[in-house]
């Protein structure tokens, strides 16, 4: 089939109900479909550490001169670096980048599971790629991430988008050179999504998106198995990075002069618990990036189980350690918990807060919560409200529970109607929305440090940064205060933001 016979299939392909065993004969070599049957393993293999797997073939090196890419990013900050590395294969390729669809010459949605709605948008994405791809038939398309780990996805594609030219997993992002090759040379759709996680790679490349913030992935998957969560299935089990080379990657952005990291992970203060030969931590990892000429670092995303004591006692030594701690509590019902199998209680979050406060007490807490949860009771979403409100979190993100296909919660049944998931999402982000507005009250007329990411969204005579504690400060300043951290004085506090003048440039810090 000549690509042009391909895209007028479509019709014929979306009624055609073949099984993705069919599809395995017809596709052959380069037809590795997911298993989520199989992402669920854990084994006890130990993780490999390679230096010089990742290779650019030679024929490949070139094949991007004088075209462009475009990588479309949805979800988390684990994607979006994820798009980071991306872009420096293609660059090393010879592409350029571009912003627009229309001027690319490939194109990669790199998506997002965690929610269905998430999921819709990338396919409403693919839906505005068709008519280009019909008007230019050389570009290539293609779908990565945590979407394409799963089967009844690429089964979805595979029958209503078959103009897509390549399909690879979160796992196969260094794969990216051989599978561009394939898909540029064959005329099938290439599917490359290995289900168990590989080894780590240390010498992929990275076009960083900025030089003021940094992302350093210190880890990989995750081993929880919340009962709603898609993440250990399409990340894979949990594998740390050596911290020899997390510290050689840090000292490396300082000498760039990048003024702030952030550490990331899935569930990145499990970091160090698949060492076996060591008993190493995120706490001892800090402690030893702390000392890093580097003004600030942060981490994220943190499970309350995970959080010990070496990790809080480093953390209260502050400096260049950030004092904004984001810890999902999910919800405030210990039974809703148990279902959830997040494996603490109310009660048991509530004492780690406490204990965190007293050792940390300038530290500022958001969260996530997750309304809806199938049996969720009205007394059990005002036991969240409760916690929410005892806690004093300075925000949070909040979601309806979403059914995800081959997670545990979704074989419970989904009992509470939208009406109700819809209006426990108001009730709680009232709540949300009252305690930023008052804790950003505090800030008034308050003197704060602010690293300057240059001009705000809404107006460029404006700037913006974050405070140490995550708040977000629009300022007026002199453009040259972008990348500094400066002080500002807080003239308005504002639900979500908060208001000020510079008062002074250029902070020393440490
Ligand atoms: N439905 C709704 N929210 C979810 N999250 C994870 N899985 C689901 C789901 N199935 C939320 C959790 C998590 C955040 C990243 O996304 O709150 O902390
Ligand atoms: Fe998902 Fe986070 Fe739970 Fe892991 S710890 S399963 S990423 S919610």
């Amino acid at each position: 089939m000549n690509e042009k016979q391909r895209l007028e299939s479509t019709q014929v392909e979306s009624s055609d109900k073949k099984s993705s065993k069919d599809y395995s004969q017809y596709f052959q070599a380069v037809y590795q479909p997911p298993s989520l049957k199989d992402a669920k393993k854990r084994g006890k293999e130990e993780v490999n550490y390679l230096e010089g797997e990742f290779s650019i073939p030679d024929d490949m090196l070139e094949i991007g001169k004088g075209k462009k890419f475009l990588i479309r990013t949805y979800g988390c900050q684990m994607n979006e670096h994820d798009t980071e590395i991306m872009a420096g294969i293609f660059m090393q390729m010879g592409y350029e980048p571009t912003d627009k669809a229309e001027n690319a010459d490939i194109v990669l949605l790199n998506t997002c599971a965690i929610r269905e709605n998430a999921e819709n948008k990338v396919f409403g994405e693919i839906g505005h790629l068709k008519p280009l791809k019909i008007k230019n038939p050389d570009l290539l398309i293609g779908v990565c991430g945590c979407m394409s780990q799963e089967e009844s996805v690429v089964n979805k594609i595979l029958q209503k988008h078959p103009f897509i030219d390549m399909i690879f997993g979160t796992h196969n992002i260094h794969r990216l050179p051989h599978i561009v090759k394939e898909a540029m040379f064959s005329k099938e759709m290439v599917i490359e999504v290995w289900s168990k996680e590989g080894d780590i790679i240390e010498n992929l490349p990275k076009v960083r998106k900025g030089d003021i913030k940094g992302w350093v992935n210190i880890m990989y998957g995750c081993d929880k198995f919340c009962t709603y969560c898609i993440v250990p299935y399409t990340r894979g089990k949990e594998r740390s990075r050596r911290p020899e080379d997390i510290i050689e990657e840090v000292r490396h952005l300082a000498r760039q002069g990048y003024k702030e990291i952030t550490l990331l992970g899935q569930n990145v203060n499990a970091y160090g618990k698949d060492f076996a030969d060591t008993k190493y931590g995120l706490g001892d990892l800090m402690e030893e990036l702390r000392k890093i000429d580097i003004p600030r670092i942060r981490f994220t995303t943190s499970h309350p189980r995970d959080f010990d004591d070496h990790l809080i006692d480093v953390l209260a030594k502050g400096g260049n350690l950030m004092e904004h701690i984001h810890l999902p509590v999910q919800s405030g019902s210990s039974a809703v918990l148990k279902l959830m199998a997040r494996k603490y209680t109310r009660e048991s979050y509530l004492e780690l807060v406490r204990k965190m406060k007293e050792r940390i007490p300038n530290a500022s807490f958001t969260t996530d919560i997750i309304v809806g949860f199938p049996n969720e009771t009205d007394e059990q979403f005002e036991e969240t409200l409760s916690l929410y409100r005892e806690v004093e979190f300075d925000s949070a993100y909040t979601f309806i529970y979403s059914p995800r296909e081959g997670t545990p919660a979704a074989g419970m049944v989904d009992n509470i109607s939208m009406e109700v998931k819809k209006e426990r999402l108001q009730r709680l982000n009232a709540v949300v929305n009252e305690l930023s507005a008052k804790k950003n009250l505090a800030y008034q007329d308050q003197i704060v440090e602010v690293l300057v990411e240059g001009e705000s969204k809404n107006n460029p005579e404006v700037l913006a940064g974050y405070t140490s504690k995550n708040k977000l400060v629009n300022f007026k300043g002199p453009k040259s205060a972008i990348g500094q951290i400066v002080k500002v004085k807080i003239t308005q506090a504002k639900t979500w933001s908060l208001d000020g003048e510079m008062i002074e440039e250029a902070v020393e810090v440490n």
